[in-house]
C-alpha cells in the first residue's frame, strides 16, 4: 500500500474522531484514583466513545477484545484491560482509537495517578517533550526521518532507551497506514513528506534500556529490565504552508488531570483539619 494523502475535508472529518478520542481520555482521567481497575476504566471508554456514535476502533483489531489499551508503569504499550488494580505512585499509559463517520484517531496519555516518584515525572514530561519535538518536523519538504530523528535526539540527550519495535504510523480510514513513523532515525532519511498527510506520531520511551519483551498474553510489551515507560500520542496533518495541525488534543484530559488534583488537595485538607 502507498501513502494515501488526504483532502482539507477529509482531515477535518479524521479531526472529529481524534478530538472525541481526546473527549474519551478526560473521561477516563476522571476516573483515574487509586482503587479502579483498568478494565473498569476500558468500560468508561467505551460507553463513552459508543454514546458518542463512534466505535473503539482497537476493538477486534487483530482479535483485540478491548476498547483501549492500558499500560502500567514498566509496561510500554498494548496493557489488556484486567482485574489489576491502580494504585497512588503508578503510571498509566491509555491508548485510544475511535472511529466515526469511517474515519480513524489515534492517541494516547500517560497519566501520573497522585503522588509519583520524580524519576517517573521526568520520564513523563521529555517524552511528552519528544511527542511535539516530532510533531514541529512534519512540515511540507522535510521527511519522516526528521520526525524520527527529532524524538530520537532529544529523548537520548536524557539518556533514555527509545523503543524500536514499535513506530507510529499513518492514520485515515484505517488506524494503521503507511507511511512508518519510527522513533529513531536519520535526518533526511524516509519518504519525503507532502501536504495532506496524516499521521499518529507516538514516542514510546523506556527511563532505562530501549530493549522491550512481550508477555505471554501475546500483546503487552514491557521493558526488558523492568524500569518504567512512558508514551504520549498525537494524531497530525500536514498543512499545505506553516505548522502541522494537530487533530487530537490534550486540553481537555489536562483539565480533568487539574480537577482531580484539586478534589485529591480539598479531601485531604479535610482529612487533616479533623485530625487536629
Ligand atoms: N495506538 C496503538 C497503535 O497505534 C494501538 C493499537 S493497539 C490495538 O498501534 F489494540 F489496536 F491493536
Ligand atoms: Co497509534
Amino acid at each position: 500500500m502507498e501513502i494515501v494523502y488526504k483532502t482539507l475535508e477529509e482531515i477535518d472529518l479524521i479531526k472529529e474522531s481524534s478530538l472525541l478520542v481526546g473527549k474519551t481520555l478526560a473521561n477516563v482521567a476522571s476516573f483515574m484514583k487509586p482503587g479502579i481497575t483498568t478494565l473498569e476504566l476500558d468500560a468508561i471508554a467505551n460507553d463513552f466513545i459508543r454514546a458518542n456514535g463512534a466505535i473503539p476502533t482497537f476493538y477486534g483489531y487483530r482479535e483485540y477484545r478491548f476498547s483501549s489499551c492500558i499500560s502500567v508503569n514498566s509496561e510500554i504499550v498494548h496493557g489488556l484491560p484486567s482485574k489489576r488494580v491502580i494504585k497512588e505512585g503508578d503510571i498509566v499509559s491509555v491508548d485510544i482509537g475511535v472511529t466515526k463517520n469511517g474515519w480513524v484517531g489515534d492517541s494516547a496519555y500517560t497519566f501520573m495517578v497522585g503522588e509519583v516518584d520524580d524519576e517517573y515525572e521526568n520520564l513523563l514530561s521529555i517524552t511528552y517533550d519528544c511527542l511535539y519535538a516530532g510533531i514541529e518536523m512534519a512540515i511540507v519538504g522535510n521527511r519522516v526521518g526528521d520526525i524520527s530523528n527529532a524524538v530520537q535526539s532529544l529523548a537520548q540527550k536524557h539518556r533514555y532507551g527509545v523503543v524500536r519495535e514499535l513506530v507510529g504510523h499513518g492514520v485515515g480510514k484505517n488506524l494503521h497506514e503507511k507511511p512508518d513513523v519510527p522513533n529513531f532515525g536519520k535526518k533526511g532519511s524516509g519518504p519525503l513528506i507532502h501536504a495532506g498527510l496524516v499521521i499518529a506520531i507516538e514516542p514510546m520511551i523506556n527511563a532505562g534500556t530501549k530493549e522491550v519483551k512481550q508477555l505471554r498474553d501475546g500483546w503487552t510489551i514491557v521493558t526488558a529490565d523492568n524500569k518504567p515507560s512512558a508514551h504520549f500520542e498525537h494524531t497530525i496533518a500536514v498543512m499545505p504552508e506553516g505548522p502541522p495541525q494537530i487533530l487530537s488534543s490534550f486540553e481537555e484530559i489536562e483539565k480533568a488531570v487539574d480537577l482531580n488534583k484539586e478534589l485529591t488537595r480539598v479531601v485531604k485538607d479535610r482529612q487533616i483539619k479533623k485530625v487536629n
